[in-house]
């Protein structure tokens, strides 16, 4: 069992959980993930580790409450404990020095960036942390990104906070004027933003990293759940990645094996719901 230490809601359906984990927040490094199962019931869920804390003998993780698995996962109060944490998983992020690095975070995806950009500025490279959301109260991390980056461009699609917009439209002024232009670019959020930024870099041949988050079911390879076509070849995301090149990246397939479960997870949530609304009484 892997205690809870705190589990504080940050933003609308978005938890930070700390979890006591000592063996894992010892050999973990930035870009791996574990697999979480909260208990019996639900599903194995995949969660980059956002943080880790050697001496408190912690790892930090961000989850999202969309579906079945996940709402049971936040719903676990502080003090109780996970079933099963299994990790680190993964290939760690290959932390190259290019110069100047643009860090795109999209929603959720924002705090699996955190520990990349930060391990990106730890070797010398000049971060410029941009990231985005539905509305400022879904903007997570900046005063962490302040910390280390250059810059934190914030976008926001309804313009609450910084460029009205998508990360993409701050990456293609970024982009286009030749004194900020990047090295390299690290993508992490939704598959159509991992797409857009791959569509808008890969004219200018800039190197761009995204991190894929597919169904996992067992995380070592022997499932298949993961599959994806990176450059025409089949790779599994839990041992070959997460981390691919976004230019051979397939989205669009990804996707749609992201959508296979969507009407049963549906489901299970309006299962869910009625366990929890309190029975009707008669008059
Ligand atoms: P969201 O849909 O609210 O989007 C967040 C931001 O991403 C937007 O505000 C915008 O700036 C950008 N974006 C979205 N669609 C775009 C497009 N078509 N073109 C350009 N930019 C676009 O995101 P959310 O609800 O916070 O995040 C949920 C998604 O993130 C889920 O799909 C989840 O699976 C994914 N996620 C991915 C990872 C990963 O490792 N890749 C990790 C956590 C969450
Ligand atoms: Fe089973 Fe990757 S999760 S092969």
């Amino acid at each position: 069992m892997f205690p809870i230490i705190s589990n504080n809601l940050i933003a609308p359906n978005l938890h930070r959980l700390v979890i006591r984990a000592p063996r894992i927040a010892r050999a973990c490094l930035p870009g791996q993930f574990v697999i979480v199962h909260a208990d019996q019931q639900a599903e194995r869920i995949p969660l980059t580790i956002a943080d880790a804390d050697i001496d408190q003998g912690t790892v930090t993780l961000y989850v999202q409450a969309v579906g079945y698995s996940t709402c049971r996962l936040v719903a676990l109060p502080t003090g109780s404990s996970l079933r099963d944490l299994a990790g680190p998983l993964g290939h760690p992020t290959e932390i190259t020095r290019w110069g100047r690095v643009a860090c795109i975070g999209g929603g959720v995806g924002t705090a699996v960036l955190y520990p990349l950009a930060k391990a990106l500025a730890e070797v010398g490279n000049q971060v410029i942390s941009i990231i985005g959301g539905r509305s400022a109260e879904l903007i997570i991390l900046a005063d962490e990104l302040a910390q280390f980056s250059t810059e934190v461009l914030i976008a926001t699609e309804d313009g609450s906070r910084g460029k009205q917009g998508f990360v993409t439209h701050v990456l293609q002024e970024l982009i286009t004027d030749p004194r900020s232009v990047p090295q390299a670019i690290y993508a992490v959020g939704p598959v159509p933003m991992m797409k857009a930024v791959s569509d808008l870099t890969r004219p200018h041949q800039i190197p761009t990293i995204v991190s894929l988050n597919p169904i996992m079911i067992d995380g070592t390879g022997m499932c298949g759940g993961c599959r994806v076509l990176v450059g025409g070849k089949l790779k599994f995301a839990c041992v070959d990645g997460p981390e691919f090149d976004g230019h051979l990246v397939d989205f669009d397939l990804l996707a749609d094996r992201l959508s296979t479960y969507r009407t049963a997870e549906c489901q299970m949530l309006q299962q869910l719901a009625e366990k929890d609304r309190p029975t009707q009484r008669k008059a």
